[in-house]
């Protein structure tokens, strides 16, 4: 498609100034496209679609409808900073959607990766698309769409990494970031006023924690992974590390070991922490985290973390072993 094409004079946004030129420039466009219409947006709160719908309240307002889908699987605090940034601050028509027990049951007993990646792909666009069907007169569908997914999937919307949005619903696209390198929505989103970890945030996959709570999810230890995550993002951001390394969290397998606990035997499961630096994400290199740190954070999740006795360090590189676990 020849609009899915970065011309080659077009300038790298590098500077505010840069993005304020980019963000009016897209503004009169989706005015223009948009016209009266009402849009929707899948808002995960990743950088990508938050990009999207910060500039789409600014050319729209409310005529833009933000769909979040919590589907139990984020990290601790995302819901409630896409509410506190889109809803109260940026003043959005954001629909809500607590789906964590419909994706919790389908995904109970399921163990292995690519069935649990399928289950939640689909029940992420079922309950997209049921939401989408409640509300009267959506014209278009944005998508936070960028360069890399044209360059690497063509000019499908393959790029949404929880499997994609409904095909059959008869909405118009609408993708302003489509030309637009990683570095640069993150300038863009800078510029558009975004919270900066929301902005510097590290990627995050779209089953999210689902393939970090190893094998079958169950609940408790589902908020175990979540729990020593939340610990383990912020001793990094404390100790200088959040925005060195490419990729950080936890991991709970889905066995127990032995330990002590108040003089009592106690047995639980360890948390694995993975930190890994890469350019592509095909190969990766393991972070060389101060011991000090380490243990600092090992006292931390055995003491704050329920059902957590251990805690062991992923010295692995990619190859051999992937970034996720599964
Ligand atoms: P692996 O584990 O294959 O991960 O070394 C490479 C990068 O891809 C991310 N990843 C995913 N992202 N959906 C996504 O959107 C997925 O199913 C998925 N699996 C892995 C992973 O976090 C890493 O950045």
């Amino acid at each position: 498609m020849e609009n899915n094409k970065r011309p080659e004079t077009m300038e790298r946004i590098t500077t505010p100034a840069l993005a304020e030129a980019f963000i009016e420039e897209q503004l009169s466009a989706l005015r223009e496209q948009i016209g009266d219409k009402k849009v929707l947006l899948a808002l995960s709160g990743g950088v990508d679609s938050s990009v999207v719908a910060a500039l789409l309240i600014k050319a729209v307002g409310k005529q833009l409808v933000c769909v979040h889908v919590n589907h139990g699987l984020l990290r601790k605090g995302e819901p409630e900073q896409v509410i506190e940034v889109f809803r109260n601050q940026m003043d959005a028509n954001l629909v809500y959607v607590d789906a964590v027990d419909r994706f919790l049951d389908k995904l109970a007993g399921v163990a292995e990766p690519e069935k649990k990646r399928k289950i939640i792909g689909a029940e992420f666009i079922r309950v997209f698309e049921e939401e989408a069907r409640k509300l009267d007169g959506i014209k278009f569908l944005a998508q936070g769409t960028i360069y890399p997914d044209i360059l690497e999937s063509g000019p499908v919307k393959a790029h949404h990494n929880v499997g994609g949005l409904p095909e059959d619903l008869d909405f118009e696209l609408v993708e302003p970031i489509k030309l637009l390198f990683k570095d640069e929505v993150r300038v863009v989103g800078k510029a558009l006023g975004l919270p900066d970890n929301m902005v510097y945030r590290q990627p995050f996959p779209g089953p999210g924690l689902g393939v970090r709570c190893v094998g079958a999810i169950t609940r408790d230890r589902l908020e175990a992974v979540r729990e020593s995550d939340a610990i383990l993002r912020e001793e990094f951001a404390k100790n200088g590390l959040a925005g060195k390394v490419w990729q950080y969290f936890t991991i709970v397998p889905d066995f127990k070991s032995t330990g002590v606990r108040d003089g009592l035997r106690s047995y639980d499961w360890p948390v694995v922490i993975r930190a890994v630096n890469t350019r592509d994400a095909m190969t990766a290199t393991v972070e060389n985290v101060p011991f000090e740190l380490l243990q600092h954070i090992t006292a931390r999740i055995t003491a704050e973390v329920p059902g957590v006795n251990r805690v062991l360090f992923d010295l692995t590189p990619k190859p051999s072993g992937t970034i996720e676990w599964e």
